[in-house]
């Protein structure tokens, strides 16, 4: 990937996906300068060196100019802490959002009707380049910011553009919240380990790498679809087969869809 300059951005809340993000653009060295904004001290992880100036509330001016202000905080606190900072917010700056459930109608009440904005959904393993990111730019974005924000997204992981903004709350409950639903894949798995006479530990590290190793195995194979790399350990007559005629008698596939289905309608919650 090649950037077509360095960028300048203002981060405004450096929690886990702010600073997984922030982690991705240091490594990949594709910003000159960040401006973060967070009450807590930048998490150690970024060196003393590192081009970042921080502020413990919203600075007074942007004297640096920045190619676009990041909005990393709780959707909760969003129309709060924007509204303080789009009184001297230039116009001119675009805003890349990653609060959950905050339409564009909703960044354009706080930040301007004529603000260009992105509203995107990444999820954490962005912190180690294998998040996915889906977005949506409203009408003021121009194909150079948008270019821009792919760029800084991409060092995080995949991105894919939607074009209705409805979809974006099936988003956040796939892909937005599913690192937590693949952890708790684990804790199952390592429960179910002990259930059947594993020490602790020995379940817990199957249980890990058994995910790690098909995640992995997943990428490798990226062309074939999980059905096929499923049948691939299921031979007939075996013990893969004797447990997924439980896993599949769809039981687990209603509790997916009841789960995901809470999840949207949270991020429906969260903007109105
Ligand atoms: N975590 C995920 O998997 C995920 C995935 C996709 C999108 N998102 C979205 O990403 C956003 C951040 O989520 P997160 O999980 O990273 O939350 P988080 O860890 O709580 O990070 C938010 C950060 O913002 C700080 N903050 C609070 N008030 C602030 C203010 N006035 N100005 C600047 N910073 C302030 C928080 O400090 P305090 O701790 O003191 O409040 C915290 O450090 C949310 O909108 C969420 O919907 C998260």
């Amino acid at each position: 990937m090649t950037m077509p300059k360095k960028a300048s951005i203002t981060l405004i809340g450096c929690g886990k996906m702010g600073s997984a993000l922030l982690s991705g653009w240091i490594k990949n060295q594709v910003i000159e300068h960040a401006l973060v904004i967070d009450p807590h001290q930048i998490p150690g992880v970024f060196d003393k060196n590192e081009p970042i100036e921080y502020f413990n509330a919203p600075p007074e001016s942007y004297k640096n100019g920045s190619d676009f202000l990041i909005i990393a905080i709780k959707p909760q606190i969003l129309k709060d802490v924007g509204s303080k900072i789009a009184k001297t917010l230039p116009k001119e700056i675009p805003i890349l959002s990653i609060a959950a459930g905050q339409s564009l109608n909703t960044l354009e009440s706080i930040f301007g009707s004529s603000r260009a904005i992105i509203r995107s959904m990444p999820n954490t393993p962005a912190a180690i380049g294998k998040g996915i990111s889906v977005c949506i730019p409203n009408d003021h974005i121009t194909e150079t910011q948008k270019e821009l924000a792919q760029d800084l997204l991409e060092t995080s992981g995949r991105v894919e553009w939607i074009e209705d903004e409805t979809l974006m709350d099936a988003v956040t409950a796939l892909s937005g919240s599913g690192p937590a639903y693949i952890f708790h894949l684990i804790e199952i798995l390592e429960k179910s380990g002990i259930e059947l006479g594993l020490s602790p530990e020995m379940a817990g590290t199957l249980a890990r790498q058994t995910v790690i190793g098909s995640a992995a195995l997943a990428e490798n194979e990226n062309q074939k679809p999980a059905s096929v790399l499923r049948e691939n350990v299921t031979s007939p007559g075996g013990t893969t087969e004797a447990a997924l005629s439980i896993l599949m008698d769809g039981r687990a596939q209603d509790i997916f869809n009841e789960a995901l289905n809470a999840a949207k309608t949270r991020s429906q919650e969260l903007n109105s």
